[in-house]
Formats: structure tokens, sequence, C-alpha cells
């Protein structure tokens, strides 16, 4: 039985759900397989910089190692999964209990995040878009997404944090608040980790910083930073 009760709850209280099986394991396999002959054919980008983070772009400044392709990359070689982004949006919808939109920038809107063994890994950040769901194509048992979700409670003096780690599992779909809980990707050992992007908006609620995309993708470091410390 799907049960949808259980998704909202871990979604509202706990920040993040996961719905196993989405997609048949053969099926992320292929995917994954022809997504690695084009990181073989250097046909995207291979993301890598640190300590360019700021508030600015809801990020604390930590490594980022990953290759990355971004929404024309995902339609021109793995079509299939633009069709899944936009054929998810009703789920995410009733998941999350909102006007669920696809996203109007399309560089961000389907990406696909490719860790490499040995170092992968996305620095500790707040999402900018308001909902964000990752699709795994890969199992695996390192490499989790780690969480830091902020607690409070009335027989307590002070919020507390509570850490909390996902370990992809192929098929599986995780649905986050990434704009209120502090996430990233622990770094790789041996395994590939391969997580589909897909990055949703609520219909009155499409707010992107100016500056996200190019610190993202291109490393740019951004625009306020650069301009009180003079540089381009
Ligand atoms: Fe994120």
């Amino acid at each position: 039985m799907f049960d949808m009760n259980r998704y909202r709850y871990e979604y509202f209280y706990d920040m993040a759900t996961v719905i196993e099986g989405v997609l048949p394991e053969t099926l992320c396999d292929e995917l994954a397989s022809r997504a690695q002959v084009v990181i073989d054919e250097k046909g995207v980008d291979l993301v890598r910089h640190s300590g360019l983070g700021t508030d600015a772009v809801s990020d604390l400044g930590g490594d980022y190692h990953h290759h990355i392709f971004k929404g024309d990359d995902v339609r021109r070689c793995l079509p299939e999964l633009y069709a899944v982004y936009h054929a998810l949006v009703p789920l995410v919808s009733l998941v999350t209990h909102t006007d669920t939109v696809v996203s109007p920038y399309p560089l961000s809107d389907v990406n696909i995040k490719a860790y490499p063994p040995g170092g992968g890994t996305l620095g500790l950040h707040y999402d900018t878009n308001g909902i964000t769901v990752l699709l795994f194509l890969t199992s695996n048992s390192e490499a989790p997404l780690r969480m830091q979700i902020e607690r409070t409670h009335p027989s307590k003096n002070m919020p507390w944090i509570e850490h909390k780690k996902i370990y992809a599992r192929k098929g599986a779909l995780l649905v986050m608040q990434g704009r209120k809980v502090l996430h990233d990707s622990e770094p790789t050992v041996s395994e590939q980790k391969l997580s589909v992007v897909c990055n949703y908006y609520e219909r009155h609620d499409t707010y992107r910083h100016e500056d996200f995309d190019n610190f993202v993708y291109y490393g740019a470091k951004p625009k306020w930073l650069s301009e009180s410390s003079g540089q381009e």
C-alpha cells in the first residue's frame, strides 16, 4: 500500500522522506551507464571548487567535486529523466501539500550530479528552490546525504541539531525541505554516486538567487563578494 500519510509526516516533521521503487533498478542501471559514456567522452562539465560559497547563495563555503548534467545536458543525453521530472509534479504536490510547479530556470530545473569515487562531494548548503527532489540512480554504502535538522522542545533549555544520514538507493525518490535544513553530500571513497536533482517550486514563489547558477555550475564567486574584494 502506498502510505501517503507516512511520506507527508516525514516530509513535514523530519524534513525529508524517501519513496522507494519509483524507477525500476534495471532502468537506473541503463541510465547510469549512458551517463557514464557522456562523462567518459567529457561531454559534461566537472564542477570542482572550494571555499567560494557565502550566505548570499545559501552556502557555507565547502568543497564541490562532481560532474554535472545541466538541464540541457539531461534533455540531450537522457530525455527520459526530463519526462520523469514533469510526470512527478502531481506526486510531489501531494506529498508536500503545495501547488508544485516545475522550475522556470532551464539550467537548473533537472540535473544529474555524478560524484566520482575518491572525494566526490557537495558542500554544506541550504537549497534555494522551495522543494528538492532527488532520484537516485545508484545504491551506495557510502557518501550519504547528511542533514542537520534544527530541533526545539519546551523541556530543553536550548535548541539542538539532529544529524541524519540518508544513503542512496537505486530508484528511490527523496523529497526534502532543502530551504530549511542544512545538508551536504559526504565525500565518496570507492563508489560512484549518481543523483538526479529535480528542482521544484511553489507557484507563488519561484525565487532564486541572482548569482546562484554561476556559483554552482561555474564556481564564479558571488557578485557582492567579488565587489568587496575587488575581484572579478
Ligand atoms: Fe541541496
